[in-house]
């Protein structure tokens, strides 16, 4: 079932430059639908299948999630931590939190001279239940990576987790890649190392050279009690993007992709994105350019351990992205 593929993808751990495990999860999904599945250098994780027209699609969704990077473990087995992306650290307080190898711990702050809100990376640590810096090393060593520990659950129509950002999009695509009907070559790519930076998109992009390409990514809501004003429910329908701080996309793939909309009743919602980047920016800017459009999800509380979404805009992005895939005629520029 679709619902129980988001949540084995998204409880994966992946944290950026450690994407392996969640992208070996999201292969063996993938991989029975493809003509062709491979990692490239930088890891990108690329599920390809050949079409007839000769025109080549390519769809980007990041597999990569924020995390806490171990810089120093104290003599105590405490661990200190950097963040990878964008971590907040007072919502980094009071939470569990696993590694690759499975060591678990929970975090907490130095309050002697500081309120919660006042903490930041630096009065952050790691408990992992141990009583010494040996005992700590034993699990634990400089350079790992922990992320929220996940824990996926429904309430309604919303489903919650971290890591929704962008695991949710990555079974998107791989729901949609399994089941599309199109004529065109279709290169599903999980991307890494988004939330540092959009690095992974770009090379992937400059050699598979795509004659269009959609980037599917969550985006924030105006949905919450006293939050800044956006044009996006959660709910009321996927949404096509204007402009985030990263990227315009062409009025021809926004239009495009509307009419893939309209023709077959599914709801959709303009998004313009006042901060926050996505692959869509990094894809644009490869080679002399490339037609880049995205689709993303109205997530409430993005980048932590309760990013929530509703399924009803999840179904229709899957429902949108097939249209799209099906279309014979292309945008152009
Ligand atoms: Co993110
Ligand atoms: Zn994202």
């Amino acid at each position: 079932m679709f619902k129980d593929m988001i949540k084995t993808i998204v409880e994966a751990y992946g944290p950026s430059g450690r994407e392996r495990t969640a992208a070996e999860v999201i292969k063996a999904f993938v991989a029975p639908h493809a003509d062709k599945v491979y990692y490239d250098a930088l890891g990108n994780l690329i599920a390809c299948k050949k079409g007839v027209s000769g025109k080549k699609i390519m769809l980007a969704t990041h597999m990569d999630q924020i995390g806490l990077i171990v810089t120093h473990i104290d003599d105590k087995g405490f661990l200190r931590v950097s963040n990878v992306g964008g971590v907040s650290p007072t919502v980094s307080i009071a939470r569990e939190v696993m590694f690759e190898n499975g060591a678990r711990g929970v975090t907490s702050f130095e309050t002697e001279k500081k309120k919660i809100t006042e903490a930041g990376m630096p009065e952050l640590f790691i408990d992992i239940g141990a009583k010494s810096r040996e005992e700590a090393e034993a699990k634990v060593e400089v350079g790992d990576v922990a992320v929220y520990a996940p824990h996926f659950f429904e309430m309604g129509r919303f489903i919650t987790c971290g890591a929704l950002d962008d695991r949710l999009c990555c079974a998107i695509a791989a729901e949609a890649f399994n089941t599309m009907e199109t004529e065109h070559d279709v290169y599903a790519v999980f991307t890494v190392q988004e939330e540092v930076g959009c690095r992974g998109a770009g090379p992937a992009a400059y050699a598979i050279e795509p004659d269009l390409a959609i980037a599917l990514d969550v985006t924030a809501t105006g949905d919450t009690p006293k939050c800044a004003a956006m044009s996006v429910t959660a709910g009321n329908g996927p949404t096509i993007k204007v402009m985030d701080s990263s990227v315009i996309v062409p009025v021809s793939v926004r239009e495009f992709l509307k009419k893939c909309a309209e023709a077959e009743n599914i709801p959709y919602q303009y998004e313009v994105l006042r901060a926050g980047g996505t692959d869509t920016s990094a894809i644009q800017r490869t080679k002399d350019g490339v037609l880049a459009g995205c689709i993303s999800i109205g997530t409430r509380y993005i980048h932590s351990p309760v990013e929530t979404a509703s399924m009803d805009d999840i179904e229709n992005a899957v429902k949108l992205l097939k249209a799209a895939l099906r279309q014979k005629v292309l945008p152009e520029a």
